[in-house]
């Protein structure tokens, strides 16, 4: 059979980062996943929430749900949204989704069609460019800096793109950069979207992991124009295999984005919603989550003592506040790429930054790092690996 695929699948590649944990050699110490860390699940108490289920609510549970979710998920997180990050007006509602990579497809699939211009952060979060190219839009990136976008790039972009239909923006705890955008630059970023009529897809999934500095005003917590669709998950906080996530969007927005909904999956997993809901009511939810920042505090400590240690001064580097990502920049002139390859040799995967860029043939001088996957002694000596591969390779 000569199979036939559609154009909108046939220029797409798989992940980069998904290539590289597949091909995983147990022998390879891996610092390119962005898996949360093991121990962050409430294993315990989600079997003891399951079970309860499964005495009481299986009927329900395992029932066709609503569409926009589950209730009592849905109002427990609308409260909570409101008062740790000002989010939520009369004119919002609320959807669970099944994983915030949901938010992508649903934003894109109700705004914008094939040729229509989407603008991104560049480099962003692969999933959601991947995304975004399954559409056939025009993607165009807007350049970041160390404290948010190129303002100047993305009022040109404004001005110079045609039918741009949403702005694609991380602005806490950037993956994979690893930063925060700047409360000014939020600022200026949603005056500049909102002057020019095109709506930002916020994408904030490590907003709670803040393990230092203080919290930044989200850009949907500024949004009085209604133009910001805000999305979250539970993959960073609870679990990322349950596949849930949320968006609080203007209703007639979330209403469209409901009805493309129905046609992937009609609503995402009823068990976890109800799981997820008891945990947030009946257990320690901040508490929870608190323990999962000193963690993430403590394993990049870990990461950065070994890269102060041993990087060689030329390399560059984020010191994140929050989320599970750095950044690194090799000196000019360095071939990224066969540094990648380099590494692998000595044992240690990292994700070339090239697997971020919105135009993947860009060159890229940078790589990624993630903290929150390896177990500590992993993660020290990956690091420690990977400062002696620097080394060796810079002087060559
Ligand atoms: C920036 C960003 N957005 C969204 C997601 C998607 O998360 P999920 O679909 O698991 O909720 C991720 C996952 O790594 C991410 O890094």
């Amino acid at each position: 059979m000569e199979y036939r695929f559609s154009k909108r699948i046939e220029n797409l590649h798989p992940s980069a980062i998904r290539e590289i944990l597949k091909n995983s050699d147990p022998n390879v110490i891996s610092l390119a996943a962005g898996n949360p860390a093991v121990e962050s699940f409430p294993v315990k108490e989600m079997k003891e929430i399951a079970d309860d289920i499964f005495d009481h609510e299986a009927g329900f549970a395992f029932q066709y749900g609503i569409t926009e979710g589950y209730p009592r998920l849905r109002q427990l997180v609308m409260k909570r949204q409101k008062e740790k990050f000002g989010i939520g007006t009369e004119n919002d509602d609320i959807m669970i989704i099944s994983g915030g990579t949901q938010a992508m497809d649903l934003t894109t699939k109700v705004l914008a069609n094939e040729g229509d211009t989407v603008l991104s952060e560049d480099p962003a979060f692969v999933g959601a460019l991947n995304t975004f190219r399954s559409y056939r839009v025009n993607l165009v990136g807007i350049p970041m800096e160390d404290d948010g976008m190129n303002l100047e790039a993305l009022e040109k972009a404004l001005n110079e793109q045609k039918n741009v239909r949403f702005l694609y923006t991380i602005p806490s705890f950037h993956n994979p950069l690893g930063i925060c955008t700047s409360l000014e630059k939020r600022k200026a970023i949603y005056d500049l979207c909102a002057s020019h009529g095109v709506m930002i897809l916020e994408d904030n999934p490590y907003g709670e992991l803040r393990f230092d500095g203080e919290d930044i005003p989200t850009l949907k917590s500024m949004d009085t124009e209604g133009i910001v669709i805000y999305t979250s998950s539970f993959s960073k906080v609870m679990s990322a295999g349950i596949r849930l996530g949320f968006v609080i969007a203007p209703k007639p927005v979330l209403d469209k984005m409901a009805v493309g909904k129905q046609a992937v999956d009609t609503h995402s997993n009823l068990f976890f919603q109800i799981l997820i809901a008891d945990y947030m009511e009946k257990y320690d939810y901040d508490g929870h989550i608190q323990m999962i920042c000193d963690l993430y505090r403590h394993k990049s400590g870990l990461m950065l003592d070994e890269i102060r240690k041993g990087f060689p001064k030329e390399v560059k580097y984020t010191v994140p506040q929050g989320g599970l990502f750095l950044w690194c920049t090799l000196p000019d002139g360095v071939d990224m790429l066969q540094f990648v390859q380099y590494a692998k040799k000595k044992g240690v995967a990292i994700v070339p930054g090239s697997a971020f860029n919105v135009d993947e043939s860009a060159p890229s001088q940078c790589f990624r790092l993630n903290y929150s996957t390896p177990t500590d002694e992993k993660l020290v000596e990956g690091t420690r690996i990977l400062g002696e591969a620097l080394r060796e390779f810079l002087v060559k």
